[in-house]
């Protein structure tokens, strides 16, 4: 055993065990004498890790990077026994049994992973103290991992660790991290026009966006586009196009609704902390009707009822230049609005010239098994707001609405600098040619397996009182405890979101995920319950 100095690559003192040991680092080789006997805990995390290419353990293997056999046994930091023998494209290296070890072998490599395990951390603690010092702290992360790449559903940290990505970025990466299809559209657009401004000097993508966009949209209108660069900026533009429209001032949105943090969207938004406390004063003629969830005791016809009450004692309807929803709540813990509301809303709009607003930015783009969630309604919003996955993971949004209404802004009262950048176009020309019958089918398929889990999950655990959603978009309501469980999950390799109040779990698996990482990544998340939830059935 030899303690051997920094190496170059990461520059961490390592305690160095056996020659069954494999050497990944060309740099820790030029200095060592010996090299087949070290091991560098900082560079990419080769030798030792490769051996524990379970989730959450690291897997960092470069294919430019010359390696023998790794022998080493599986001492991942985390997974378990079962996890890390399940197969994945992550795993590359056999596993090898502790039981090949003679005791004292085994004892040193453990030691030595200990010992990585550590200087690893050093790594992660030391970006989190340049965070601190830089990054304004009103901007917070889940969790603490420091993601530097990802493919599909998988992430990798900076210490080279593998993370199941149950988030999608918050529902950004419907098809997957690093689909080849984006990444391939989005280097030649690079090559050839990043910029311009489409007020400036025009380019065709976003004319593209804009006619896929119309044909795609819900129900049959003719239908223009606007396209802006975040869902807060496309949910700001549908009230001014639906003010100017209807030369009305008064929004309708719902409680729990989410709609962006702008000051407009801020305003609209019906969910208080963490995001409205102390920033108003808010934007004026914004109303709050109650949005209906049953597991919370409003039922559609309380908050029908409700909305009347409004419009009797508070804002009349032909003051209302837009009701804007969300056909599932999606920060508000992934509640589908009952067919009889949206229809409602609809007539409701319909009566009193009302622009209905659809916010899809959450649940568009194949989240809950159609291209757009009010199609599962049979409803055709007046304007709808995408964002999210709509560009593969570049900031892109759009207004898509009846081509009038949409046409009411003269010249010049719409845009942005980067608003339908055209590396975002074709990022999303891509995704739109990649979301067709087969990816909807399939993504289907995934929410019907999301349930299945789910439902598994709660005939377990006392701890969950509910299991709703819409397709893919899926979550579970726990009584207490649900961010203990997220926090065990990431532990374990996990990523997941809450919403809601907190108690609730949302699932935002990019749908190219495969069914084994599905049922990977479930059954982490019960193992992280089994070790929070101390009740099951
Ligand atoms: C339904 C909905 N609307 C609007 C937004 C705001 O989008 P962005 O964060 O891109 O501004 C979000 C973001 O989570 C959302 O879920």
């Amino acid at each position: 055993m030899t303690v051997i100095p920094a190496c170059d690559c990461g520059s961490y003192p390592v305690l160095l065990a056996l020659t069954v040991y494999v050497s990944g680092c060309s740099e820790m080789n030029e200095k060592s004498p010996d090299a087949s006997d070290t091991v560098c805990a900082a560079c990419d995390g080769d030798a030792a890790v490769t051996a524990a290419p379970a989730i959450g353990a690291c897997d960092t293997a470069s294919s430019t990077r010359p390696r023998s056999v790794p022998v080493v046994p599986a001492l991942a930091a985390q997974g378990t026994k079962k996890t890390q023998r399940r197969a994945s494209p992550a795993i590359r290296f056999p596993i090898v049994k502790k039981s090949a070890f003679k005791p004292a072998e085994y004892n040193l490599l453990a030691t030595a992973m200990n010992v990585r395990e550590k200087a690893l951390s050093t790594a992660a603690t030391s970006l989190a103290q340049r965070r601190d010092e830089n990054v304004a702290r009103g901007v917070a992360s889940t969790h603490p991992v420091w993601v530097t790449r990802a493919s599909g559903a998988t992430l990798w940290d900076a210490d080279g660790r593998r993370y199941l990505d149950f988030a999608g970025g918050i529902g950004v990466l419907n098809a997957g991290h690093a689909n080849p299809r984006v990444v391939a559209a989005i280097a030649a657009q690079a090559a050839a026009l990043t910029h311009a401004c489409f007020q400036v000097t025009p380019y065709e993508p976003y004319v593209r966006v804009a006619e896929e966009l119309n044909r795609r949209a819900p129900g049959p209108s003719p239908k223009k586009t606007l396209l802006l660069s975040t869902g807060a900026e496309a949910t700001e533009n549908a009230v001014k196009i639906a003010r100017e429209f209807t030369r009305r001032p008064a929004v309708v949105a719902f409680t729990h609704s989410f709609h962006g943090r702008t000051l407009l969207a801020l305003s609209m938004t019906g969910k208080f902390a963490p995001y409205k406390q102390h920033f108003g004063p808010f934007c004026s003629e914004i109303y709050h009707a109650p949005f209906p969830h049953e597991h919370h005791g409003t039922s559609a016809s309380q908050a029908l009822h409700a909305l009347d009450e409004m419009f009797a004692s508070t804002v009349a309807p032909d003051r209302i230049a837009a009701m804007i929803v969300e056909p599932v709540l999606g920060e508000g813990g992934f509640v589908p609005a009952p067919i009889e509301f949206l229809r409602r809303l609809r007539q409701i709009a319909d009566a009193h010239g009302i622009v209905l607003i659809a916010d899809e930015i959450q649940t568009g783009f194949g989240r809950t098994g159609k291209l757009f969630a009010c199609e599962h309604y049979g409803i055709e919003p007046d304007l709808t707001t995408m964002a999210k996955s709509l560009a593969g993971g570049l900031p892109l949004a759009a207004v898509v609405g009846k081509a009038p209404i949409m046409d009411a802004p003269g010249p010049g009262g719409l845009g942005g600098t980067f608003a339908g950048n055209p590396v975002a176009c074709a990022a999303a020309l891509a995704i739109l040619d990649i979301m067709d019958d087969e990816f909807l089918t399939r993504a289907r398929a995934v929410g019907a397996r999301i349930e299945a889990q789910l439902r598994a999950l709660q005939a377990r655990f006392s701890a969950v009182e509910d299991v709703r959603g819409l397709g893919a978009m899926m979550a579970m309501e726990l009584e207490s405890g649900a961010p203990e469980v997220v926090e065990a999950a990431r532990r374990r390799g996990l990523i997941l979101l809450l919403a809601g109040e907190r108690d609730v779990i949302r699932i935002l698996v990019p749908l190219v995920v495969s069914d084994e990482e599905l049922d990977e990544g479930f059954a982490l998340l019960s193992a992280s319950m089994e070790e929070c939830c101390n009740q099951t059935r």
